[in-house]
């Protein structure tokens, strides 16, 4: 009696999959995965529970599954350099709630960044941190928007620290959705230290560039926890990862944070393709990271060049896979992103800094993100053609659709990848 419904299920998911290697996705929060790692989803693992530790597990039947569980937890430590790594969380929210639960309590306050100065829902009321406590604090802003004024966060830091706060601050969180730039995490370890603050530091957007050596890597620069996705820069399956070299003691709260605080069974099907993107990561990583750094920052030069308002530009835009660009002149970030859609060309509207939080509906800025079509090949020069297609597409109003389709075709294999290498098996 269904069947048809079955049959137009798979039929949606064969179009949208044709349509998406028609299409140029510039969200700055989505990455593909290599076909070898695509290969191994959907298998047996998709069925199982593994609730525990590989080796310790509740139930039996796990031991494949354990051997790759394993390999990740070992390979991620040697990738990121660390000395803990817990690799069950299913998301990065999930993750940022298996740390929040254990370090964050409704007596004590948060300091983190705003949603227009670019900070996650995850770190706000209405996200996870406000379960916790109501005790939220903002990172103070340069005027530029894009970097945390360290001299005004410190005095921040000694007001809410006082023998007098009741509340006192106790967690600190860095790390953004719009994310175009380090943070000042060597300036504000050392306070953190002599004040008893757990520096907690959301690698979500920025993870692979730090596996690939081209971004600040906060654990070193004095961070107590990293927490992230993987499947934004780092170009995996949705996961969540949280890293670290605090003692033991410490991390065993995170560890129960992650199980059970968080989550029981954590998704198998996902772990063995994560496997193969941290192998992915491991061999072709550097190049990858730098790619993406050079092509985000020509894409900001030629879309400046075309008149657009490319936010930073006093500071090369950008030193991440992100631009942002202030399109208030042309109906703002809502109607932008829907002509752009129109065209093939997939992006988000984003609020900038300082924008009062009820303008989500309509921001003035659009957020874009380099890291897919880097992964398909592209450099520089295809960044200054996918400039010109949206110069034509929002200041000429042309229709840019065949061009974006024509253009697409010559990119479709997913490179920093072994999926040109047959595996021995096969
Ligand atoms: C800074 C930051 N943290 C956490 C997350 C949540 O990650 P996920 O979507 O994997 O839950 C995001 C998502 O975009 C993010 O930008």
């Amino acid at each position: 009696m269904y069947e048809e419904q079955v049959c137009e299920v798979e039929e949606i998911v064969g179009r949208n999959n044709d349509w998406r290697l028609r299409t140029l996705n510039l969200i700055a929060s989505e990455n593909v995965m290599s076909n070898r790692a695509r290969k191994v989803m959907g298998s047996d693992f998709t069925h199982r529970y593994a609730e525990g530790h590989p080796g310790e597990r509740y139930y039996q039947g796990t031991e494949y599954i354990d051997e790759v569980e394993a390999e990740v937890k070992k390979y991620v430590k040697a990738l990121f350099n660390c000395a803990h790594s817990e690799v069950r969380p299913v998301s990065g929210t999930n993750a940022n709630e298996a740390v929040f639960s254990r370090f964050v309590r409704p007596n004590i306050a948060v300091l983190v960044n705003s949603t227009p100065g670019g900070g996650h829902i995850s770190h706000h009321r209405a996200g996870s941190v406000g379960k916790f406590t109501q005790h939220i604090l903002e990172f103070p802003l340069t005027p530029d928007g894009y970097h945390t004024d360290v001299e005004k966060a410190l005095d921040l830091i000694h007001r809410h620290t006082s023998r007098w706060t009741k509340f006192p601050l106790k967690v600190l969180i860095l790390g953004k959705s719009l994310f175009l730039f380090p943070e000042p995490v060597r300036e504000l370890a050392s306070i953190c230290r002599e004040k008893d603050i757990i520096l907690i530091y959301d690698a979500a957007h920025i993870l692979g560039l730090i596996a690939g050596k081209a971004f600040q890597d906060a654990l070193t620069e004095g961070a107590d926890i990293l927490v992230a996705s993987t499947h934004k820069t780092f170009p995996g399956p949705q996961r969540g990862l949280i890293l670290s070299n605090m003692p033991g003691n410490l991390w065993q709260r995170i560890d129960r944070g992650a199980f059970p605080g968080s989550s029981s069974n954590h998704h198998l099907d996902t772990l063995p393709p994560l496997a193969i993107t941290l192998y992915e990561m491991l061999e072709f990583g550097e190049a990858y990271a730098r790619q993406i750094v050079k092509n985000a920052k020509a894409l900001g030069k030629n879309l400046d060049a075309h008149g657009f308002k490319v936010e930073a530009k006093e500071f090369g835009y950008t030193e991440t896979h992100q631009i942002a660009v202030d399109v208030s002149g042309f109906g703002g970030g809502a109607l932008v992103s829907v002509k752009l859609k129109d065209n093939d060309i997939i992006l988000n509207m984003n609020l900038l800094p300082f924008e009062s939080v009820e303008r989500s509906v309509n921001p003035a800025g659009i957020r874009i993100g380099v890291q897919e079509m880097t992964r398909f090949g592209m450099k520089e020069k295809e960044m200054e053609y996918i400039a010109d297609l949206m110069k034509e597409c929002i200041m000429d109003g042309k229709t840019v659709k065949e061009e974006v389709t024509a253009f697409r075709k010559k990119f479709q294999r997913i490179e920093y990848s072994f999926d040109d290498r047959p595996c021995r098996f096969d």
